[in-house]
């Protein structure tokens, strides 16, 4: 097999496509023939020592991939080798093998395609955790999704949609808006062009937005906390800006409003059965054709620098796939 190793904290640059060994599966693990990772703003964090976990070097980046499973532990009764499957492991994506624990693998409905199903999960579970389950997103409510035309963003307009809401969708390029209004935005604003708080208030006709979903940070972050209406959440998601806002306390008071933290990976080691449940109502939105993956480019796997590069630059319109070359 080969992979991409990262051996050292240095960003993707150092990242080398290495030969390694076949692995051999553990009596609760079991190897999956790669067919689809996707690039995740998490992978690009983990290969600089910024990520919540740090893996031990050497490791191979790729926290979500799907493909087909070629061999099982002895313990494993659950998978077999044949078997289509999603998996999120974290790392050990961008490769063409990965032995990975059982119960990170699950196992999909025929319906699903591989490259979508490499791209699902962790952008809808984290998006459907926060609008449906830690924001309590009601039908007929308004939704300001930032960083719209993203990974999470293009999941949460959908989501947010198929709960019945009303979407206003804010992104950095015209292009980024125009991919929003196609997804089902009702509104799409260019925040590097126009002001934020400004153009939330036409469209909410000074009503302000219910929930926001927020995994820029930055300087949005408070004109967005500021159009908020009363009793509305706020879902901190990521930082993607880089800068960590800080808020004045009297916002919050002032809306009667709160600031919701939106952990998707705590929750599923913490809630392991609700996170079931919720992929599985993730499964069903997908094959009743409410939700699909925006797959902006399928590159060949040795081009997985350029991918990098691209995701730094802000350049991807929803999801990146990567596919061993064989499989291209
Ligand atoms: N809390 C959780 O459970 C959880 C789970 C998954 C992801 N996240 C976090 O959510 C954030 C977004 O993840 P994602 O996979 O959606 O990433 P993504 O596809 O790269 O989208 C991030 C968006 O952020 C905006 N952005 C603003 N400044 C940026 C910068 N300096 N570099 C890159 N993007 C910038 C871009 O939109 P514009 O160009 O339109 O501004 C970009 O489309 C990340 O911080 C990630 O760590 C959190």
């Amino acid at each position: 097999m080969q992979a991409w190793m990262c051996e050292t904290l240095d960003g993707p640059a150092s990242l080398r496509w290495r030969e390694r060994p076949t692995p051999e599966p553990g009596a609760d693990e079991v190897v999956v023939a790669i067919h689809a990772a996707s690039l995740n703003f998490p992978d690009l964090l983990i290969v600089q020592g910024k990520y919540q976990f740090r893996p031990e070097l050497p490791f191979t980046p790729g926290a979500e991939f799907a493909g087909v499973v070629e061999r099982v532990g002895s313990a494993v009764s659950h998978l077999a080798p044949g078997q289509r499957v999603a998996v999120l492991a974290g790392t050990g994506g961008f490769g063409t093998h990965a032995c990975v624990k059982a119960l990170q693998v699950m196992p999909l409905p025929g319906d699903f395609a591989l490259r979508d199903a490499a791209a699902f999960a962790f952008t809808y579970g984290t998006a459907h955790h926060a609008l449906m389950d830690r924001a309590a997103l009601q039908h007929g409510e308004t939704v300001l999704v930032l960083g719209a035309a993203g990974g999470v963003g293009t999941a949460a307009i959908q989501l947010a949609k198929a709960a019945g809401a009303t979407v206003i969708a804010a992104a950095s390029t015209d292009a980024k808006c125009g991919l929003c209004r196609d997804l089902g935005a009702d509104h799409a604003i260019n925040y590097e062009s126009t002001d934020l708080r400004e153009a939330v208030k036409a469209a909410t006709r000074g009503r302000g937005v219910d929930v926001v979903f927020d995994p820029v940070g930055g300087r949005f972050a408070e004109p967005a906390f500021r159009s908020i209406a009363w009793r509305g959440r706020y879902c901190v998601i990521g930082f993607a800006d880089g800068q960590i806002p800080a808020l004045p306390w009297n916002l919050p008071l002032l809306k009667g409003a709160s600031i919701v933290g939106v952990f998707w990976g705590d929750f599923v080691r913490r809630e392991p059965e609700a996170n079931v449940r919720m992929l599985g109502a993730l499964a069903t939105l997908y094959a009743r054709g409410l939700v699909k993956p925006v797959i902006d480019t399928v590159l060949p796997m040795s081009r997985l620098p350029e991918a990098y590069e691209r995701l730094a630059r802000r350049e991807i319109l929803g999801k990146l796939v990567l596919v061993p070359e064989a499989l291209l």
